[in-house]
């Protein structure tokens, strides 16, 4: 193994390593999805449960996963199985890794669809085509998005391509050459958006929405929501940050790498907010609360009817996308480096196959919009049942076994070795959190999701 652990290089600091589990971190969840539930969930109380739940339940995990990778240095299925080794533990606690790697590719395939309605807008956006667009219009031209197989599939695979480009790449050059522009750019378009949000939106308005403490609003279906969102968000239970935390330099310390990382996330989070709502707001027929159509139907009519729109709508559309991208590379990378590692593959054929593997479920997805949305799979379109699948069941199921091998089972010593660099009191609440609060509260995720969608 220890030749295995020098394959696939490390970030060049811990810099790198700070912008890449960011820029897995941010993405679709962000700017698409937490903006919309908040909607749906009435705003402000929503956030403060969010907060608590990427505080109490995704930090302490994230730690505990960076360090599983760390420990390692392998990708996330063979860092487990050197860390079983070590520790004396059945071989059952491997299931972690192949869990992350499987789940990274499942979320991918459905990823690089929806993405890719991202890189159809900022054409259509710079196109014109949506100047004046009343909701009608808007709504029309995203069914008829949807029910164009032909259409969905050429920008999944431009952006499957984009993806797979940047992991061939490698660790140092490929993935830490990208995040490094990336990230940047996806701060200063987020800046731009925000600060149009704020000259030609209803800026307090806006604001107050997302932070005005409405807890009426707020559901126990809306908590629930809350949590396994911090988790998704974190890119946690999926591989990725194990895999990441494999390719970080000895010497950083993990416990404040993760906690920039948390604040970088939640920081995109609420900015995605302040700039969405005021924009929904501007435009007196759009409704905060509408759901997944809030990025591609209701920000489209607000930025169509916008003075200087059409530019900045393109701008969050390429923002939107950047984020995506970012976040894709982190989902193949796990099984990349496990193909590479232990079957010999170049990097490059490692990608295109599990590329295409990502690409041709994918499709899968692409027709539950349109020819197969008739079959249902346990009441499940094809993509609904992806989603369930990865986000409800694997991801929960996998962040469960993480914080009870890493709080329960791993040898002590190890994980106080891994950790030496935090102080006694920080490293001495971070397992207690992880033992007790982090674990209940995914196990009740998981357990509650499931009765929700069966019971
Ligand atoms: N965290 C990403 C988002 O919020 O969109 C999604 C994601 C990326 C989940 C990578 C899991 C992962 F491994």
């Amino acid at each position: 193994m220890e030749d295995k652990k020098k394959m696939h290089g490390t970030w060049a600091s811990r810099w790198t390593f700070v912008l890449a589990a960011t820029g897995s971190a941010v993405g679709l969840g962000n700017i698409w999805k937490f903006p919309y539930i908040a909607g749906e969930n009435g705003g402000g109380a929503f956030v403060v449960v969010y907060l608590f739940c990427i505080l109490l339940i995704g930090l302490p995990i994230m730690v505990a996963e960076v360090m599983l990778g760390r420990r390692g240095r392998l990708s996330p299925i063979n860092s487990m199985r050197l860390i079983t080794t070590e520790s004396g533990l059945h071989g059952v606690w491997n299931g972690i890794g192949w869990l992350g790697v499987v789940a990274g590719l499942i979320i991918l395939s459905y990823y690089a669809v929806i993405a890719g309605w991202a890189l159809y807008y900022i054409l259509e956006m710079a196109s014109g085509s949506l100047h004046g667009a009343t909701a009608e219009q808007a709504s029309a031209l995203f069914s008829k998005l949807q029910a164009d197989p032909q259409r969905l599939i050429f920008y999944q695979s431009i952006f499957m391509l984009m993806t797979i480009a940047v992991v061939a790449g490698g660790v140092t050059r490929g993935l830490g050459v990208a995040v490094r522009t990336l990230m940047p750019m996806l701060f200063v378009l987020l800046v731009i958006v925000l600060v149009f949000s704020y000259r030609e939106g209803e800026f307090s308005r806006g604001l107050e929405f997302l932070f005005n403490f409405n807890t009426e609003a707020l559901s126990g279906e809306g908590v629930l929501e809350a949590m396994g969102h911090a988790f998704f968000t974190l890119s946690l239970g999926m591989g990725a940050i194990m895999a990441y935390g494999a390719y970080m330099p000895e010497h950083a310390r993990i416990g404040t790498t993760v906690l920039a990382v948390g604040a970088l996330d939640t920081l995109v989070a609420l900015m995605a907010g302040m700039a969405i709502f005021p924009i929904v707001f501007a435009n007196p027929v759009l409704e905060p609360g509408a759901g997944p159509g809030l990025l591609f139907i209701s920000l489209p009519v607000a930025f169509g009817n916008m003075p200087g729109g059409l530019l900045f709508g393109t701008i969050f559309f390429v923002l939107v996308s950047v984020a995506a991208w970012s976040s894709a590379i982190s989902l193949i990378e796990p099984a990349v480096a496990y193909l590479v590692e232990s079957h010999k593959l170049n990097r490059l054929t490692a990608n295109l196959l599990l590329g295409g593997i990502a690409w041709l479920t994918g499709l899968g997805t692409v027709f539950s919009f349109n020819i197969w949305a008739d079959y249902k799979l346990a009441g499940f379109t094809f993509f609904d049942f992806l989603d369930f699948l990865s986000s409800s069941v694997m991801l929960p199921v996998s962040g469960m076994l993480i914080a009870l091998v890493v709080g329960w089972y791993m040898k002590p010593g190890v994980v106080q070795e891994e950790l030496a660099d935090e102080t006694p009191t920080v490293f001495n609440c971070w397992k207690t959190v992880l033992k007790y609060i982090s674990l209940a509260s995914v196990a009740a995720i998981f357990v509650i999701g499931i009765y929700k969608t069966f019971g």
